[in-house]
């Protein structure tokens, strides 16, 4: 066996991976081969040769133009919205609707030791990002008298400790039938100059989640897609879990879904300024397709058309509704001929062991890492369509510590209440300056269910958590 595994890696100029085999012990040994026999060599030396070539991001930008959209905005085609509410709960309450949650990322950014769902966020009642997001997806489920069942996806980093705060938690009460938890796939990392992969230990490759994009590979080899379709969902709502004001599963958004026969709908923001980081929504020719922030040149970002706005408005926020056939579809391509989405390259620091057995942490940006975006599923649809969705009720994610001016646990509390207090105050209810508020999605989860619950009640003068005892 050992043989075999170096003839193999030596063809590929990767044998160095082997040099402290003797000093293995056999378990050690047979973690390292069992790495080694998942890493696609081919693909490694392709991307690495890859990791030369540039993307001409700006002239992508220069051809690409703003996607049509459908805007959610509330006053927008009243008719159009109604009828899409009504196709949307029915496939709601046909049980057609799945959701998908993405909690793989390790949330460094964040400085959070833990998965990053299990940050409390909830301004008062400090309920975590898994929570209030389950919360409402129980809540949504509540009302339309239906099932929804959850999947969401962790990796290798988050796996552990996710499943054990679910059943910390109890699953949130989920029933088992409607909760699956699917982990995400790794990739090695390789030397920026050498293109040789990297070992965090003497018996183990240096491996990172393999990008959200991994979701769709994953979601099929651990049976999820399979166990989808066979329970009679058509239709898949994709979210983050560092955005607890998503529309989780909203109909309208299901329904606009179903009308148009899409095979994705992508929810965007109109950017609060031209260099906001999110990603760009663009149309090129007839396909969708997102230019990351960092990819967008400066000057391009900064184009207004005639009447003042952007000419590049639409932010991707990440909430996708998927059809079932489609992913399946797309899964079938990634088995069938092995390429699937495809892989973007990041230059990070990554700590490696070298030639003498040292751990070495790099003082500036060593290695290429290798990641999957869903996103590129967008330019692989027939039929994509955008909404556009007021940032204020649909986006409000938590991605940097408290001591960033934006997307901070602060300024997202800041805009879970800002959105309830709107609600509040639309259902006639008067709330006092400065007055912190949270409505548990059990009492109430949108505009429309705060009205019937509230309309006719009291000020609200002091902090107040309204939640079913
Ligand atoms: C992402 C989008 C950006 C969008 C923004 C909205 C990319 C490259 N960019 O940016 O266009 O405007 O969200 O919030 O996606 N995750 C995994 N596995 C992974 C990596 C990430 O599950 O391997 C999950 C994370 O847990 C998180 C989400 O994906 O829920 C976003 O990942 P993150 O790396 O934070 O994306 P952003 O750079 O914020």
């Amino acid at each position: 066996m050992l043989k075999q595994l170096e003839m193999r890696l030596a063809s590929f100029n990767q044998h160095h991976v082997l040099r402290f085999w003797a000093e293995l012990d056999l378990e050690q040994q047979q973690q390292l081969a069992r790495q080694l026999e998942r890493v696609d060599l081919e693909l490694m030396a392709k991307l690495f040769q890859k990791t030369r070539e540039t993307t001409d991001w700006s002239g992508l930008a220069k051809r690409a133009n703003s996607p049509p959209s459908v805007t959610l905005a509330n006053q927008a085609e009243p008719k159009l919205r109604r009828e899409a509410i009504a196709v949307g709960e029915q496939a709601l309450r046909a049980g057609k609707v799945g959701a998908i949650l993405v909690a793989g990322g390790q949330g460094s950014r964040l400085g959070f030791e833990h998965p990053k769902g299990m940050f409390p966020i909830g301004p008062l009642s400090k309920r975590t990002l898994f929570r209030m997001l389950i919360d409402l997806l129980k809540a949504r489920a509540a009302h339309h008298q239906t099932r929804i069942p959850l999947f969401v996806m962790t990796s290798p980093a988050t796996d552990q400790a996710t499943r054990l705060h679910f059943a910390d938690e109890l699953n949130f009460d989920l029933p088992s039938e409607d909760l699956r938890v699917f982990c995400q796939g790794t990739m090695p990392a390789v030397d920026a100059a050498t293109g040789q992969l990297l070992l965090a230990s003497p018996s183990e490759l240096f491996l990172s989640p393999d990008g959200h994009g991994g979701m769709l590979q994953a979601f099929h080899e651990s049976g999820c897609l399979n166990e989808a379709r066979v329970r009679g969902i058509e239709y898949l709502f994709y979210c983050q879990v560092d955005n607890p004001i998503v529309q989780l599963c909203d109909p309208l958004v299901i329904g606009l879904h179903l009308r148009n026969q899409a095979d994705v709908t992508t929810q965007a923001i109109r950017k609060s300024h031209p260099l906001q980081k999110v990603g760009n929504i663009v149309s090129v020719g007839d396909r969708l397709e997102v230019i990351e922030y960092s990819d967008l040149p400066e000057e391009l970002a900064h184009e207004r058309l005639p009447d003042g706005s952007l000419r590049i408005w639409a932010g991707n926020i990440a909430v996708h509704v998927f059809s079932l056939s489609f992913l399946e579809q797309a899964a079938r391509n990634v088995t069938s001929t092995g390429s699937g989405l495809p892989f973007h390259v990041a230059k990070k620091k990554v700590p490696f062991v070298d030639e003498h057995g040292r751990l070495v942490q790099p003082a500036t940006e060593n290695a290429f890492k290798f990641e999957r975006f869903i996103f590129d599923l967008l330019p692989m649809a027939k039929r994509a369509m955008v909404v556009e969705v007021d940032a204020a009720e649909g986006f409000a994610a938590v991605k940097n510590p408290d001591s960033s001016p934006t997307e901070s646990p602060t300024t997202t509390q800041a805009a879970i209440m800002a959105q309830q207090i709107r609600w509040l105050k639309s259902a006639g209810v008067e709330v006092a300056n400065g007055v912190r508020v949270e409505i548990h999605p059990s009492v109430a989860h949108d505009a429309e269910t705060v009205r019937q619950h509230f309309t006719g009640s009291g000020p609200i003068t002091k902090d107040s958590y309204f939640v079913r005892n």
